[in-house]
């Protein structure tokens, strides 16, 4: 365990914004986390728990205490003639165990290939990409409750996941400590490749397999999607608007080419990157900040960005989507502040 007062947390956010707290505190077992915990409730302290730092934006200097787990470990628990069973802990690097799972034929979150971030967050946030959201391949997650100080296991079904959301992000925000994810992962994998680009790409690079589906994925985004190693980003800024039928077809006629994708119940997904190039903000860089120059949804830290910035640039866009859509965009960062 390591604790450390005033301590700079640029390296610990994919933004790479610079951002101090007042404590940091990192734990690489669990019993660390049980020994702090019972020496200090929580309840009393304003404190974020921090994982890959993939999607979140300090806006400012955090005035409460940062808890880092870094659990490492990953293992097959269980293999049965259908599926496995995949314990990782919460701390691991998320594309390590996309590629972990692909090397032993597991099918189920190769299409989730290359997200930044850590293993805990990818449940927290329920990541997607692709076709696919992690929901789908979990099969429990474990906890510590902070308030309790014992070991929680949660069904999936219990976890209110949504597109990008969690219990963990809502309701229960701060009061549980994720340590590890178990999956379930077909040895027989369904392969999804009806997202637009992906079965071509697949045919470009060989037959329909597990490692080839996986480059196809690595492929398209590197295409796409800024690596946060070279470029700050904390991938898509804003969610993707959900709307009915009705608000629909009346953007429709504004703007007969929008991209739209049927979500059932006469829901449409509409795509915010989309309307964010249409209001001209694609490559557009605003004092420090810019907007990625192949991926409208991504706002970029070229160097040396204030979260401040990146924030205000952020609500510029918001507004002009307003201004020209009619649609609120909401944020998919966590924005802190
Ligand atoms: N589009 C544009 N201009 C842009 C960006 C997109 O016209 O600048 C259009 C595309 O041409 C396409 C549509 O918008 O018609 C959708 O674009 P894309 O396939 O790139 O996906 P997205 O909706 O922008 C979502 C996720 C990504 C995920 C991809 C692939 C959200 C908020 N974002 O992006 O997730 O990788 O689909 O599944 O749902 C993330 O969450 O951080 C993330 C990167």
């Amino acid at each position: 365990m390591q604790i450390h007062k005033n301590y700079s947390l640029k390296n610990l956010t994919t933004f790479q914004v610079e951002a101090f707290a007042d404590q940091y505190i990192r734990f690489d077992r669990m019993d660390e986390i049980f020994g702090y915990l019972s020496d200090r409730p929580l309840e009393n302290h304003r404190h974020l728990i921090l994982g890959g730092g993939s999607n979140l934006l300090f806006v400012e200097n955090f005035e409460g205490i940062i808890l880092h787990p870094l659990l490492k470990g990953i293992e097959v628990i269980k293999e049965r003639a259908d599926h496995a069973l995949v314990k990782a802990m919460a701390g691991e690097n998320w594309d390590d165990l996309v590629e972990f799972t692909v090397a032993r034929g597991y099918g189920g979150i190769e299409n989730l290939s290359l997200i930044p971030g850590s293993v805990g967050a990818s449940a927290m946030q329920n990541i997607g990409a692709y076709g696919v959201e992690v929901k789908s391949a979990i099969d429990s997650i474990e906890a510590i409750s902070s308030s309790e100080q014992k070991k929680v296991t949660f069904d999936p079904n219990n976890c209110g996941f949504d597109y990008r959301f969690s219990h963990f992000k809502g309701d229960w925000k701060g009061q549980f400590i994720i340590t590890a994810v178990v999956f379930k992962l077909l040895r027989k994998p369904d392969y999804v490749t009806h997202y637009s680009g992906v079965q071509e790409t697949v045919d470009k690079i060989g037959p329909l397999n597990l490692e080839n589906l996986r480059k196809a994925i690595i492929k398209i985004r590197q295409s796409k999607l800024p690596d946060p190693a070279e470029i700050g980003n904390a991938g898509s800024f804003f969610k993707n608007p959900v709307v009915s039928d009705t608000v629909l077809n009346d953007l429709l006629k504004s703007h007969p080419d929008m991209p739209s994708y049927l979500q059932g119940d006469n829901q449409f997904k509409l795509a915010a990157g989309w309307m964010i190039e249409k209001c001209g903000w694609k490559g557009k860089t605003i004092g420090r900040a810019a907007v990625h120059d192949k991926q409208a949804l991504v706002l970029v830290n070229p160097g040396s960005a204030t979260g401040r910035e990146i924030f205000e640039l952020s609500e510029q866009i918001k507004n002009s989507v307003i201004e020209t859509f009619g649609i609120e965009l909401k944020r998919e960062v966590l924005v802190v502040q």
